[in-house]
């Protein structure tokens, strides 16, 4: 096996990349759910202390790591761990930057077809006749019944899903510049035009219906943004979970993508300035765009009833139709949010593939070819799961939470553990290494963020996450009570849910099946490390 030789045509295309694998679904759907259900201004706070404590410097880290990684010849988080780190432990590390993109591909692609089919719909002028949209929501997506989305007609997501998994497939395969690079670098700022477009539709609709003077551009913005009881906000420790949980996922931060991303880079190549020029965009998009897009409309159109309890998905996939359905050329303006979404989709699922096919390449020593058609064929089996036990979307869910969630959190923080405290990099040199080539520098308070607040902050969390889902706790000193979460009684007790079982059960053989393949490749890396190939 010989170094890739692979790299990034322009730094404005690896720019764009990142930012591409950054703005996605969870910008213009997950982003504005969050914020209108934990109300506005609290939830900006705790997401942008986030922002500022974990979304950044891990940034950093992951990006200076996957260069220096990428230097000496790995490509994938286990490599880029078992080189950085010297150790063979390292793999094992790295191993969930490996599975957690690869898992959440598998579902994330079923979104990104209902979108493609949604955008088809709206374009057909299907989506409004009839002015179903639950209806249609609740078939496309399977919502009632196990199996009952398995279709392959133009007005199911059968064949988008097909077609979504070829395009992804397609562009993995042209490689990096010539496929990465260049979806993201056409699809990026169509992408961002679009959503201006439809931007300046949503601030201007002013007050549609004028028997219900409240409904208006305004309030829709303050139902967003107006802080509510910021105060008891900042006490609900859910609330601190789902803020630190939509930075990583929004930025892909932990995912092992951005390592991935920023391995083909070259020695010299800045990272600093492009980690955060990268993370700025992101927020661009999902505070000024997505934020100000989903809810506001809905609220126009059907005050805070429409709004209240709908559920990410709901918001996107049944509210903002019937939202179209009222404007002039709503057609039109509804085609126009599915194909943004589509396209935000595609240019983040590009970035779940790479690093599988990456690991595949060089842990196993496959071809692109093999390596592609064994994802392709461990992905599809995942996303089948997900299309076919789709009964309030139960396996989706399921698997967004516990890999979605749960394993980005232990990604980045064994990636900022392994950054700022292992031997083979630790604070000192990993400062050093991120500022090779930078354009600019990392102000020095982050040496001290990366190497204790980070971290600390993240045991918190994860601390909290486990007191309130697995013990239940209410958080409340004076009255406690302790009642495990739907995602704990899921899985045990007498009200668990076949489907949520089976999918935890299908993430567990994952992980042990990717523990083999870390063992595998590690045998390979030592007897023939690729460092010392030139
Ligand atoms: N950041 C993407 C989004 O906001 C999601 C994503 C996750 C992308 C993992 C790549 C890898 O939708």
């Amino acid at each position: 096996m010989s170094p890739s030789k692979e790299a990034w045509g322009s730094r404005m295309g690896v720019i764009l990349a990142v930012a591409g694998s950054a703005v996605g679904l969870g910008n213009f759907l997950r982003f504005p759910g969050l914020a209108a259900q934990y109300g506005g201004g609290a939830f900006m706070i705790a997401y942008f202390t986030a922002l500022l404590l974990i979304g950044i410097p891990i940034g950093w880290a992951e990006w200076t790591m996957g260069r220096s990684g990428g230097v000496r010849g790995y490509h994938s988080a286990p490599g880029i761990f078992h080189v950085v780190m010297q150790s063979p432990a390292g793999k094992y590390l790295g191993l969930l930057g490996f599975i957690i993109p690869v898992m959440v591909y598998m579902y994330y692609v079923y979104v990104e077809a209902w979108c493609l089919g949604y955008a088809y719909l709206a374009a057909t002028g299907r989506l409004a006749a009839g002015a179903n949209f639950g209806g249609i929501f609740a078939a496309y997506t399977g919502l009632a019944q196990d199996g009952s989305a398995v279709h392959f007609g133009l007005e199911s997501v059968g064949l988008w899903l097909v077609l979504c998994y070829a395009l992804n497939f397609f562009f993995i395969y042209r490689g990096i510049s010539k496929g990465i690079e260049l979806a993201c670098k056409w699809g990026m700022p169509l992408l961002i035009l679009i959503a201006l477009i439809i931007l300046g539709r949503v601030l201007t609709l002013g007050t549609p219906d004028p028997l219900k003077p409240d409904q208006n551009v305004l309030n829709g913005l303050g139902f967003m943004w107006n802080p509510k009881e910021v105060w008891a906000g900042l006490k609900n420790a859910e609330m601190w979970l789902a803020a630190s949980g939509q930075i990583f996922f929004t930025l892909t931060v932990g995912f092992g993508a951005i390592c991935c991303y920023a391995s083909y880079l070259k020695k010299k190549d800045d990272v600093v300035l492009s980690a955060l020029t990268a993370a700025a965009a992101n927020e661009f998009c999902e505070v000024g765009l997505g934020g100000l897009i989903t809810v506001p409309a809905a609220f126009v159109f059907l005050g805070t009833a429409g709004i209240v309890g709908m559920g990410t998905f709901g918001l996107g996939f049944n509210v903002l139709p019937a939202v179209f359905a009222q404007m002039p050329y709503g057609n039109f303006f509804a085609f126009g949010f599915f194909a943004l979404l589509f396209l935000a989709a595609v240019t983040s699922s590009l970035s779940m593939l790479q690093p599988g096919v990456a690991f595949m390449e060089e842990g196993l020593g496959l071809a692109r070819k093999p390596a592609l058609a064994l994802l392709g064929i461990v992905t599809a089996f995942g996303s089948m799961i997900c299309w076919w036990f789709s009964k309030d979307l139960k396996a989706l869910d399921t698997i967004d939470f516990w890999v979605g969630n749960v394993m980005i959190y232990l990604q980045g923080f064994i990636l900022i553990l392994v950054f700022s405290w292992s031997k083979g990099m630790g604070i000192e040199r990993g400062w050093r290494e991120a500022h090779e080539g930078a354009a600019v520098r990392i102000p020095r308070i982050f040496k001290f963020i990366m190497k204790w607040v980070s971290p600390v902050f993240l045991s918190i969390v994860l601390l909290m996450f486990v007191l309130s889902n697995v013990f239940g706790w209410n958080f409340s000193f004076a009255d406690p009570r302790f009642a495990p979460t739907g995602r704990i009684t899921d899985l045990v007790g007498d009200k668990h849910s076949d489907v949520a079982r089976l999918t935890v059960a299908f993430v567990i053989v994952g992980l042990g099946f990717s523990a083999l393949l870390m063992h595998l490749a590690g045998k390979r890396w030592t007897a023939n490390p690729p460092e010392k190939q030139t």
